[in-house]
């Protein structure tokens, strides 16, 4: 029996999706299609009657830009949000600001999928002194320490974001609504009452991957045949351990496969 829901919700179109370049932690800003995208979810949510207490998302403003989006169509400003690098996007090492067609061209597609889609090839690192290589950003500097990668490849960005989601997240998915104090007041069933939090993420392509393999138990095999679209929300119905009982996009199949080949096929030779 569904117990919890959690959405989850990959940022509209960036500037460097509409470009075609790998991206990874580099803070590309929405294009103009991902903030309607971003609205559109939003309304869709809207429609279909879902609501949040609160808010997860990365510290890249294309995630944190396409939670407020969907919050302002859900007149949900006022909830928490908390932002966490551990949220961000796969880091996409040396491969960052290279034309992912252009590097199918030079290197193969095979390569290019291999770089993408698998579980434990990193892509190249960055080295020092390359400029990108940026250890005094401040949204990266914790305490003592810098927490920015030379790359990641997606079993490094599981193992970053699952203890956030341990740790953090799923006890605030368990915790109990503040209304459900007054239970004796509400003239509702309990079950409904018990059913904890309402959580929406905002993240990432490559880190919905890790946060999906891990629900669904998806093997490292099939994992590299995973793509999530941008801004379809992403609706997981959990029972009291957090195990998944079913999940579904909000769109038509069609509309789904179609946008997940879009995604699929940005690692091509244009021809
Ligand atoms: C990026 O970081 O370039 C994208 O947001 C995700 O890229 P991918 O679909 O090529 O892994």
């Amino acid at each position: 029996e569904a117990k919890y829901t959690v959405v989850l919700i990959r940022h509209g179109e960036s500037e460097w999706n509409q470009k075609n370049l790998f991206c990874g932690w580099f803070d590309a800003d929405l294009s103009e299609t991902g903030l309607k995208e971003a609205q559109t979810a939003g309304k869709l949510l809207k429609e279909k009657g879902f609501t949040f207490d609160v808010a997860f998302t990365s510290v890249l403003k294309r995630a944190i830009k396409t939670l407020y989006y969907v919050q302002e169509e859900l007149d949900l400003h006022w909830i928490p949000v908390y932002r966490h690098w551990r949220l961000n996007e796969r880091h996409y090492g040396g491969l960052q600001g290279l034309n992912k067609s252009e590097t199918a061209a030079k290197y193969g597609e095979a390569q290019v999928k291999i770089w993408r889609r698998s579980y434990d090839t990193p892509p190249p690192a960055l080295e020092d002194g390359d400029e990108r290589y940026d250890t005094s950003d401040r949204k990266y500097i914790q305490y003592d320490h810098v927490v920015v990668p030379r790359c990641e490849c997606l079993k490094d960005t599981v193992d970053r974001f699952m203890p956030y989601w341990h740790d953090v997240i799923v006890p605030v998915v368990k915790a109990k609504r503040e209304y459900e104090l007054n239970t004796d007041m509400l003239n509702v069933p309990l079950t409904y009452l018990e059913s904890g939090q309402r959580v929406v993420i905002s993240a990432h392509g490559n880190s919905l991957r890790a946060l999906v393999k891990y629900l669904d138990n998806i093997p490292d095999s099939e994992i590299t045949e995973l793509n999530i679209p941008t801004a379809i929300p992403l609706v997981y119905e959990l029972d009291a351990k957090m195990k998944p009982i079913r999940h579904y996009y909000l769109a038509d199949e069609e509309t789904v496969k179609a946008a997940q080949a879009k995604v699929a096929s940005q690692g091509t030779v244009k021809k």
